[in-house]
């Protein structure tokens, strides 16, 4: 995924674009670059790496950007081509007249690139965005105008596209394109933005209009003609931006990341309030069309990483509350499998962005099936929602650290509440239960802030740990997912492998890895089912020398002949602990990583949201 900004008006532009980036940052940074035109020119500017980079460079020709109102920029999470300067976008024509900027993948860039280059056109870059580039510039030199020859182009592409594209011979305008990658207008006063997400313009803008698949706006300084690609010209209505300045400040914190865990306890208690208004009457959950899914006799719950987690916590409530078969996949493998979907079936898509392309893939695949699509997003303006019969909004706020947080445990109880909620419609459920678990999902953020006042004693417990190079990470049944996830949060932002296993397979193989340079980490909930067994794969972990770490809501003081370290979590059901066992295991990975110098909100490698299959 990369990050699109575009400006048009009367302020210096680069100032414009750069502020813009800044707020993107998330979406990628392997390199950044923007284009600047001064009616006279286009000039390019671009670095690899952090944005801050690209700053560095526009520092050596201040007096140049002063002249210029109008201007494209970009950040790259690399797809085609590793990322250098030659990668960066924006690309220019080889006229040097036209350039541009892209986010998403051009499926049949090779065989367009073999044509332009019969054609006579030469590449200075590996990406497919430069194909696109020429492309339109071929094009532009057979249309009428800009807009023109950049319909007449994007009708030759497939896969996803958000473009923005400025010509040296009409400086007044810039062109914006969208196909299967997000990308919005901002409506201000003698000035337009554009931009691939909200952060970009927060605090710029009042009204953004948000372009939808297929359509392309002609914006200029005073005006924003939205039309299909064939040039009809569309009514679109514009939206007021609900979101604040405060949304992508850090308040204060030392990374997004530690800010996002510390909100969760407040998400939770709106989350709720929201949807509880006594445990005695049943749940409001907006949206939901329970004709349709009480209908449905199986469900298939489809997501990638930290979603994909939620989603296999989903499975145990669904089963045991709702008694409905639930299967859970990876949505990169299942687009791959001949799905047995059909219209006794509820999917489920699981997307914080709502832009994870192999998710939205799937949710496509499983709607042309005949199921039901039930969505939980944390960004209801996403492209997933176009292809969803009913959404649940996670309403976490912007989620800005790649590291998903806020957003995970906001799945999490939105899925405790639909499957209350689908067991208050069925005739027969246990009422008294779920009288009970609605009582402690209330009691829950209290425990929450309970946790998160220990952080400091946690962080004494992770700057132990931070040595070692690698971690198991175990549980049984619903905190099998609360393992998987902490080992993945650990891996993704301090670069340390940890695998989250169930415990009853260790024996089965991985126990082979353990010796005293091995931590492993337990989730023991007394009262659960699976507790004395758990107890007894720790005790075959610590034969073995493995340095022995427990987070757990037990206060049997034996424990402290197995385990080195005890990371204690208020009592809770078994079957809510995931929610709580699984705030400590993000404190432990934002220590140790931040203990290891690691870029702890922007990670390498990594994106916020997966555009790309
Ligand atoms: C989680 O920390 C990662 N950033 C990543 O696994 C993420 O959960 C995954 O890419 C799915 O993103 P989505 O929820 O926006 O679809």
């Amino acid at each position: 995924m990369c990050g699109i900004v575009g400006y048009i008006g009367n302020n210096a532009v680069a100032e414009e674009l750069i502020n813009g980036l800044k707020n993107l940052e998330y979406r990628g940074y392997d390199s950044a670059g923007i284009a600047l035109n001064d009616n006279e020119n286009i000039d390019i500017f671009k670095a690899k790496g952090k944005l801050c980079n690209l700053c560095d460079v526009l520092e050596q020709h201040k007096k140049q950007l002063l002249s210029s109102t109008r201007g494209i920029g970009h950040i790259r999470w690399a797809t085609h081509g590793s990322p250098t300067v030659e990668n960066a976008h924006p690309h220019r024509s080889n006229d040097g007249k036209l350039v541009l900027v892209h986010n998403g993948i051009i499926e049949n860039y090779k065989e367009l690139k073999e044509e332009l280059i019969k054609q006579g056109y030469h590449f200075v870059s590996e990406t497919d965005t430069e194909v696109a580039t020429h492309l339109v510039d071929r094009e532009y030199h057979l249309a009428q105008s800009l807009e023109q020859g950049v319909a007449r182009a994007v009708r030759l592409l497939k896969g996803a596209f958000a473009f923005c594209i400025m010509h040296q011979d009409e400086p007044d305008k810039i062109v914006a394109v969208r196909k299967n990658a997000p990308l919005i207008i901002g409506l201000g006063d003698h000035e337009n933005f554009i931009a691939s997400d909200v952060p970009a313009i927060i605090g710029k803008v009042q009204k953004i209009i948000y372009l939808d698949d297929g359509e392309m706006a002609l914006v200029t300084q005073n005006q924003v003609t939205v039309k299909d690609f064939d040039g009809h010209i569309l009514n679109k209505n514009p939206e007021v931006v609900n979101f604040s300045p405060e949304a992508i400040s850090k308040r204060g914190y030392k990374h997004f990341m530690l800010k996002e865990i510390n909100e969760q306890s407040d998400i939770v208690r709106n989350l709720l309030s929201e949807r509880i208004s006594s445990v005695d009457s049943p749940l409001n959950l907006q949206g939901i069309n329970w004709n349709e899914i009480l209908k449905k006799t199986k469900v298939e719950i489809i997501a990638c990483g930290t979603s994909l987690h939620a989603a296999m916590v989903a499975k145990y409530l669904l089963e045991s509350l709702v008694k409905v078969s639930v299967n859970v996949e990876a949505a990169s493998e299942y687009i791959y499998r001949d799905t047995i979907t059909g219209a006794d079936t509820l999917t489920i898509g699981i997307s914080q962005s709502g832009e994870t392309a192999d998710t939205i893939t799937a949710v496509k695949q499983a709607k042309a099936k005949g199921a039901h699509i039930l969505t939980l997003t944390n960004r209801v303006d996403s492209s997933i929602v176009r292809y969803s019969d009913n959404i649940i909004p996670l309403n976490a706020g912007i989620e800005v650290s790649v590291a998903a947080t806020k957003s995970y445990t906001a799945q999490l109880i939105s899925l405790y509440l639909f499957a209350i909620a689908w067991a208050e419609h069925q005739t027969g459920s246990n009422l008294k239960k779920l009288k009970e678990l609605k009582q402690q999902l209330l009691e829950l953020p209290a425990k929450m802030d309970e946790v998160l006042s220990k952080a400091d004693a946690l962080k004494e417990q992770a700057l132990r740990l931070a040595q070692y190079k690698s971690f198991v990470y175990m549980a049984r049944g619903v905190n099998l997912p609360t393992a998987m996830e902490g080992a993945l949060k650990l891996k993704e932002i301090s670069y340390i492998n940890a695998t989250g296993y169930a415990a009853g397979e260790l024996k089965h193989g991985p126990i082979a890895l353990l010796d005293e340079n091995m931590p492993v980490l337990a989730i023991l909930i007394p009262g659960g089912v699976t507790y004395d067994k758990m107890l007894s794969n720790c005790e075959e972990a610590k034969a073995r020398h493995a340095k022995m770490i427990a987070v757990t809501s037990s206060l049997d003081e034996h424990l402290v002949t197995i385990f080195d370290e005890i990371i204690r979590i208020p009592e809770i059901d078994e079957a809510l602990s995931p929610i709580l066992a699984n705030i400590p295991l993000q404190l432990l990975a934002y220590f140790i990583a931040d203990a290891l110098g690691r870029e702890v909100d922007q990670p390498r490698n990594l994106a916020k949201s997966v555009t790309v299959e």
